[in-house]
């Protein structure tokens, strides 16, 4: 199942810029200040690639399986009112960023919140998904007709754009741990 290896590869990889999110909220809390510009590539990432391609993708997938069975139908639903949700969280997160970059007053365990409610909600849709999701298509759809799926989804047309993401997604990850370090 190719299609459902490649969206869990970008959950890998989403999870990964999580994690370090979730050591920033740590330090927040501790009173240090993030790299706001890092902060801001790291949040455009998420919501050029996962909201933009990852998630539409998966909504196109969703819809191609939807209505053969009510439980799937169910959760299904309800990944799609995720997506939606999860690209209001990133714009509005992009928004206060955006304005703590132009000198707007945020105080600092306001973003703190703001950053944790958002890596909390992503989270716990990637977890739904693979635990939830993957799983139940995996055993209702057969390998054949998963195949069939994949050549009607839409794909990038540039073919270095999986190769370009996963360069960029390196890169920041790296800046990322290496803003952490910086903060000790
Ligand atoms: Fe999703
Ligand atoms: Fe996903």
């Amino acid at each position: 199942m190719t299609i459902i290896s490649e969206l869990h590869q970008d959950h890998v990889n989403l999870n990964k810029l999580l994690m370090i999110l979730r050591q920033k909220v740590v330090k927040l809390r501790e009173g240090q200040h993030p790299n706001f510009n890092l902060m801001a590539d790291v949040i455009n990432y998420i919501a050029n690639y996962a909201d933009g391609f990852h998630h539409p993708r998966e909504d196109k997938l969703y819809e191609y399986l939807s209505s053969r069975d009510s439980l799937l139908d169910e959760k299904l639903q309800k990944c799609v009112e995720d997506h939606l949700t999860l690209k209001h969280a990133s714009l509005h997160l992009q928004e206060a960023i955006d304005g703590i970059l132009h000198d707007a007053v945020l105080p600092m365990q306001e973003f703190a919140n703001l950053l944790e409610e958002y890596v909390l909600c992503q989270t716990e849709h990637l977890n739904f998904e693979e635990g939830e999701i993957f799983p139940l298509i995996e055993k209702l759809v057969s390998e054949a007709e998963m195949t069939k799926l994949e050549v009607q989804l839409p794909m990038p047309e540039d073919p270095l754009f999986g190769e370009k993401r996963a360069q960029e997604y390196m890169e920041l990850y790296r800046e990322l741990i290496l803003d952490l370090n910086d903060e000790d």
